[in-house]
């Protein structure tokens, strides 16, 4: 194995998997207590049935990558760590949404997620849609709450922020051209060049991802030299995350990845893999791996986690 694969001088990768169960612990508790039966202020109702497909897309399972992220450079620069709890909940609740929306007959058509019935299967499309809505809308709510931070102008700049990586010019704009490379617009599927899959990568994943890091730093004040350099890194990230996900695809069961897996290629999604095979593939998801871990270079021993994330995105098995 190559250094960057194993432990650096600053942490070991060992560490990893409690502090991420401790994180997806912390982040259970909070998403149930903020999808309770009981309204909150400012509320009229919660319709029951709406709530319960929000609590089966949002609940009980996921790796919680994301809040981590967030978590893990809030403490970089000593942010209070309820508040970076809440600010991880409006990561994952961004996400959780764009999983049921992915998910529907008329994206991905998959049935299975987090290794149970996907929210149409076990509600019905409409209840998805709006499940799919209403965790979105929560995610800001969450991140302009004043308990996620006591200034009106770092809350504003994490919507800003969230807003910005999951709409048009990110995750949303990136699912519209995952489905336009299936040739689902025109009459047949079109290939894209290297660069265009890089793109279209870097919108449907790597923007949410790079979110997730950014809104950490800004809830901790961060200057504009480390907010460039974990830009750099959150944007790595992302990228890794995301061709492993797609040699994922080929290489693991349904069991382990707890959604369907081997159909990438039989909906004609546009992979890395497909550009550069699936070795190529495997190379570049290193390479990325190490330029993550390098942006870190201005950081010390207390980046370990962070590094170890990077790691974690490349070499994870579901
Ligand atoms: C799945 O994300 C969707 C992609 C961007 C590849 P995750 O692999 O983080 O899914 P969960 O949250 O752990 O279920
Ligand atoms: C999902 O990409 C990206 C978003 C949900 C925004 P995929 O479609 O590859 O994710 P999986 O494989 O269904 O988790
Ligand atoms: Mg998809
Ligand atoms: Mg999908
Ligand atoms: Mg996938």
């Amino acid at each position: 194995m190559s250094s960057a694969e194993t432990n650096d001088a600053f942490g070991t990768n060992e560490a990893l998997p409690a502090r991420l169960a401790q994180t997806a612990d912390a982040i259970e508790a909070l998403l149930a207590d903020l999808l309770a039966l009981e309204p909150r202020a400012g509320e009229i109702a919660r319709p029951e049935r709406l709530l319960a497909a929000m609590r089966h897309g949002a609940l009980g399972g996921g790796k919680r990558l994301r809040p981590f992220l967030t978590i893990e450079t809030a403490r970089l620069f000593a942010v209070d760590e309820a508040q970076a709890l809440r600010a991880g909940a409006g990561v994952e609740l961004l996400h959780c949404y764009s999983l049921v929306h992915d998910d529907l007959p008329s994206m991905d058509d998959d049935d299975l997620r987090r290794g149970r019935p996907t929210v149409h299967k076990a509600f019905d499309e409409a209840t998805a849609i709006l499940a799919g809505d209403a965790l979105q809308a929560l995610a800001f709510e969450v991140l302009a709450d004043p308990a996620t931070h006591e200034s009106g102008a770092v809350r504003a700049s994490l919507v800003l922020c969230l807003a910005r990586a999951s709409g048009l010019g990110g995750m949303v704009g990136g699912q519209m051209l995952d489905l336009a490379a299936e040739g689902r617009f025109e009459t047949a599927p079109r290939a894209l060049a290297e660069a265009d899959i890089r793109r279209l990568q870097a919108m449907k994943t790597g923007a949410l991802l790079a979110a997730s890091v950014e809104i950490g730093a800004r809830l901790g004040g961060a200057d504009a030299a480390a907010l460039a350099a974990l830009g750099r890194y959150g944007r790595a990230v992302g990228a890794t995350f995301q061709v492993a996900d797609d040699i994922l695809d080929v290489e693991a069961s349904a069991d382990q990845m707890g959604k369907a897996t081997a159909k990438d290629s039989d909906k004609g999604k546009a992979t890395l893999i497909g550009a550069l095979g699936l070795d190529g593939a495997k190379r570049e998801r290193d390479r990325l791996r190490d330029e993550a871990i390098a942006a870190l270079s201005a950081f010390g021993a207390e980046a370990a986690m962070l590094r170890a994330a990077a790691r974690f995105a490349a070499a994870r098995r579901s």
